[in-house]
């Protein structure tokens, strides 16, 4: 039995977004502690095979955690003792946020998934710039960076520089939500013309890496004109795929009817055939991002074409060891199909 057996009913006995909480305050309290160097002997999987160098960026694995998870950047270095090789922070937006009334996220655990509107909810760009700016942290902190609720397509490129410029210092690498499916105006976003001056405004602004990261709702030529932009704006990298407003067909959970962005297993394969999709026309690296729970999910996104993946649903149903889990079976997965690295893997199944 693993201890997450036995935390795991008691945090399911709580409303989804207050077990985040609890789990979030324990993160916290452990920060900074000797309890971050326990949880990191515990639960690190150091070996040069799963070394990735990406966009610029050098990571120790190719494990991440999903944007979301820390909105406000206040416990990457503890996420990253669970053994994440990097973890992405925000969404952020320029002002604070409190997003949409409560309750706002929950589980559909006979799917395997989670439904959430949570709107965007962030202590805004200043709070997280100046947290990120304080934290000295060993492995690359990407940072989501998302429209504020009220602000039109217009001005959409001033409102996500003034966001980049307050969190620029503490980031490595940007990743520009256009996708989020729980807060206003995000659709109108996801047009040519509309990306292309964002994209531009923030490369005015010197943000660099920049990645885009990618709707499953997208049709896709609509996906293919935001991979025209990718390669035309040199950006550096895709992001695939965030949550879906669409509900496949044999959820099973009476959650299954809430309103918001689906994640989880349900979107694992419709996000695997997007990385792929996106891994077939452009040369940056792809992040794979939707449903994975294991080693075989992720090692099925890399082989998609995915340089790194992210998860955040399969760590509220696995619970703590999942990134260790992963990266000691991506480890078996090489070795049994004669890979050096992640590298080789990368893509093999296109
Ligand atoms: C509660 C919750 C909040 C999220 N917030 C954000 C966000 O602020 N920005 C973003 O780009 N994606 C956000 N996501 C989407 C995740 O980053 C990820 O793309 C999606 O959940 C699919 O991965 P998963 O199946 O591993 O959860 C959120 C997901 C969840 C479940």
């Amino acid at each position: 039995m693993r201890p997450y057996d036995i935390a795991k009913p008691v945090l399911f006995s709580l409303p989804a977004e207050t077990a985040h909480s609890v789990v979030h305050t324990l993160l916290e309290t452990a920060q900074g502690t000797p309890i971050t160097s326990a949880m990191a002997r515990r639960y690190t999987v150091t070996d040069d095979r799963l070394a990735v160098s990406a966009f610029g960026q050098d990571f120790a694995n190719p494990v991440g955690v999903a944007a979301g998870f820390d909105k406000n950047a206040t416990v990457p270095t503890a996420l990253a003792a669970l053994g994440f090789g990097f973890v992405e922070v925000g969404g952020v937006t320029a002002e604070p946020q409190t997003g949409n009334a409560r309750p706002r996220m929950f589980r559909l655990q006979e799917d395997g998934g989670l439904i959430n509107r949570m709107g965007l909810n962030n202590e805004g760009a200043a709070a997280v710039g100046e947290r990120l700016a304080a934290t000295d942290a060993p492995f690359p902190v990407g940072v989501n960076i998302a429209k504020s609720e009220h602000v039109d397509t217009d001005a959409a490129p001033a409102d996500y520089r003034e966001t980049y410029e307050r969190v620029a210092a503490g980031g490595d690498f940007f990743v520009v939500n256009v996708s989020c499916p729980n807060s206003q105006g995000f659709e109108e976003l996801q047009n040519r013309a509309a990306m292309t001056a964002i994209f531009e405004e923030l490369q005015d602004a010197g943000a660099t890496p920049l990645l885009v990261k990618l709707s499953p709702d997208l049709p896709d030529p609509a996906v293919e004109d935001t991979l025209d932009l990718v390669t035309e704006l040199g950006l550096d990298g895709v992001v695939a795929t965030n949550t879906t407003t669409e509900r496949p067909e044999g959820l099973r959970s009476p959650n299954a009817g809430e309103t918001g962005g689906l994640s989880g297993k349900p979107i694992e394969d419709s996000a695997t055939r997007t990385v792929r999709f996106v891994a077939e026309r452009v040369d940056v690296p792809v992040v794979g991002v939707g449903g994975i729970d294991s080693a075989e999910s992720a090692y099925r996104k890399i082989r998609a074409g995915a340089a790194l993946v992210q998860l955040y649903t399969g760590l509220v149903y696995e619970g703590p060891s999942l990134a260790r889990d992963i990266n000691a079976g991506i480890l078996e997965r090489l070795e049994r199909d004669g890979f050096d690295s992640i590298d080789g893997a990368v893509g093999a199944d296109l």
